[in-house]
């Protein structure tokens, strides 16, 4: 196999994708018509579990034919969150974390960046959910880049096994 294999879409309303090998000379075809930007094909390992749970989610939803176009449809959601951002306005907003404790030194290391943040966290609360799992809920309040900052690192901690932020800028009705 060689080293570049790239996968090409094309527009049909299935989902069509076409493994080509760049071999040396060999000239890549598609008879689909090309989209703007070239499928990169990557691998995924995940737990057995959790991906048969999300081949259900798959099965159960009509508008996506397989995992490739799940995933990718998670990707653009992630980002289109991202874009909702306002980093140079005031926020308010909740971050709820479930994590298991027994995590190597993960409490230690949740404790270490919120004291980083002592002005933009407003309350948290602990709840120990079971013998492994925490769910903490923060309450958030300041500098949208901040507040934003904060969540990406906590949320970015190994053993962080879900996160949420819910963020919205304040405006000028709460004086802030
Ligand atoms: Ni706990």
């Amino acid at each position: 196999m060689a080293e570049h294999e790239h996968a090409h879409g094309c527009e049909h309303a299935h989902d069509c994708e076409h493994a080509h090998v760049h071999g040396a000379g060999a000239e890549a075809s598609c008879r689909c018509s090309s989209s703007s930007s070239e499928l990169v094909r990557f691998s995924v390992t995940a737990p057995d579990d959790l991906l048969r749970r999300f081949d259900e989610q798959i099965a159960r939803r009509g508008d996506v034919a397989n995992r490739s176009e799940a995933v990718r449809d998670l990707i653009r959601a992630s980002i289109a969150k991202e874009q909702m951002r306002t980093p140079d306005e005031q926020v308010i907003g909740s971050l709820t974390m479930i994590y298991d404790h027994h995590t190597g030194d993960l409490t230690r290391r949740l404790d270490e960046v919120q004291h980083d943040y002592t002005d933009e966290i407003v309350s948290t609360m602990h709840v120990h959910l079971d013998h492994h799992n925490c769910l903490e809920i923060l309450a958030l309040k300041g500098r949208g880049e901040r507040v934003y900052e904060l969540a990406d690192r906590l949320l970015g901690l190994r053993g962080v096994k879900h996160g949420e932020l819910t963020c919205a800028a304040t405006g000028q009705s709460l004086g802030l």
